[in-house]
């Protein structure tokens, strides 16, 4: 497959940055709004057809050089036999694990469940241009954890689920576990269904001290990127909030290290393997302010993209609902008609 996106993260050398945007596939596109008046998002999650339109909408109404699965990382502790839904105000379980004593009890594996993410994959694979790559994703164990434990309540703090954390290890290792044995097999069915790279999304790592999240995380979540890695594929890791932790991730866990918005690039940069190539990290607010506004802090961006090669341009984090996809549009054409200097 030609793509400057894949040839990046293969070590070949490019004229500039390949993009993509965390959250891309909804949120922000009118396309997407459309249809969501139409079609719940679960539904379009549920059904081949919808979903691989809506993981492919972003290629034509942005330009961004991949193309993201359409699904959520809570699929996993849904295919464990806990009922999620989607709701106005976001993901709810009808049954946290907070209401049991021994939670991993509650948790039985149901595989069918992924199966529909599997004919996403193909579908896609059949309906998208030939220089489209496509990444597939899972939620790291301790984000995954973090919302198993919250019911319908908006809590960014998950409270009740790093409470029961330090109050329960035995149990908590249980649970995190049992996701991470079932992300495996995830990973390894996304992988033979064809996605071309595998990001792991750990948005809250920074929830615990680095420490801990070095000793009892991550060699989980390196498992889940080493099953990716061992199928053939490129891997990215995307540990928000770790903080200087990202200093000792390695080549043994991932190829890719996706950096949040709070570290500046190149202190990343400074404090990462040289053996590891790196992703991010534009702040998503900076999309709330003008194009010149935006424009001056891209053209900040070229001398690290001329010393740069290993270097994919996306989010410190995700989409925020509410931005213009027009900027998100102008991000993407500023990058394609700059002359990086490489
Ligand atoms: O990147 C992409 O666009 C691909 C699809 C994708 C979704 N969720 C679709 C989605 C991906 C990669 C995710 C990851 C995800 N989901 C994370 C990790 C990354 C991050 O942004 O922190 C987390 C923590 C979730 C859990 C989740 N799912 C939340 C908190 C919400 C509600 C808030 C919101 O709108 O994002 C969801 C719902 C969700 N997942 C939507 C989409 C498009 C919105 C559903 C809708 O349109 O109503």
């Amino acid at each position: 497959m030609k793509s400057i996106f894949l040839d990046t993260i293969n070590n070949k050398k490019t004229s500039r940055p390949p993009v993509w945007f965390m959250r891309q596939a909804g949120r922000i596109l009118p396309s997407y709004q459309k249809l969501k008046k139409q079609y719940s998002f679960s539904q379009m999650m549920k059904d081949p057809e919808l979903a691989a339109q809506v993981t492919l909408l972003p290629i034509n109404d942005l330009g961004v050089d991949a193309a993201i699965l359409f699904s959520d990382i809570l699929i996993i502790p849904e295919a464990l036999g806990m009922g999620l839904e989607f709701t106005d105000k976001g993901p709810m379980f009808d049954n946290p694990l907070t209401q049991y004593k021994n939670p991993a009890e509650q948790l039985i594996k149901n595989t069918k469940k992924l199966d529909h993410v599997y004919e996403n994959i193909d579908m896609v694979i059949e309906k998208r241009g030939e220089d489209v790559p496509l990444i597939g994703f899972c939620g790291g164990p301790l984000t995954t954890f973090c919302f198993m434990f919250r019911g319908n309540v908006r809590d960014i703090t998950f409270h009740d689920a790093i409470k029961f954390l330090y109050s329960n290890p035995k149990e908590s290792m249980k649970i995190l576990e049992a996701l991470t044995d079932l992300s495996v097999e995830y990973v390894r069915n996304q992988a033979n269904h064809g996605i071309e790279c595998f990001q792991l999304f750990e948005t809250y790592s920074g929830l615990i001290p680095e420490e801990m999240y070095l000793k009892k995380i991550l060699p989980l979540s390196k498992k889940i990127l080493n099953e990716a890695r061992s199928s053939g594929l490129p891997t990215i890791f995307f540990p928000k909030g770790l903080g200087n932790g990202i200093s000792y991730i390695d080549k043994e866990t991932c190829d890719y290290l996706s950096v949040d918005w709070q570290m500046n690039l190149s202190h990343a940069r400074n404090i990462i393997s040289d053996e590891l190539g790196i992703q991010g990290n534009i702040d998503p607010r900076i999309l709330y302010s003008s194009f010149e506004e935006i424009e001056k802090y891209l053209s900040t961006l070229i001398p690290f993209g001329t010393e740069n090669n290993n270097w994919i341009i996306n989010l410190g984090h995700g989409f925020l609902p509410d931005i213009d996809h027009n900027k998100a549009k102008f991000v993407v054409d500023w990058i394609k008609q700059t002359n990086w200097k490489r």
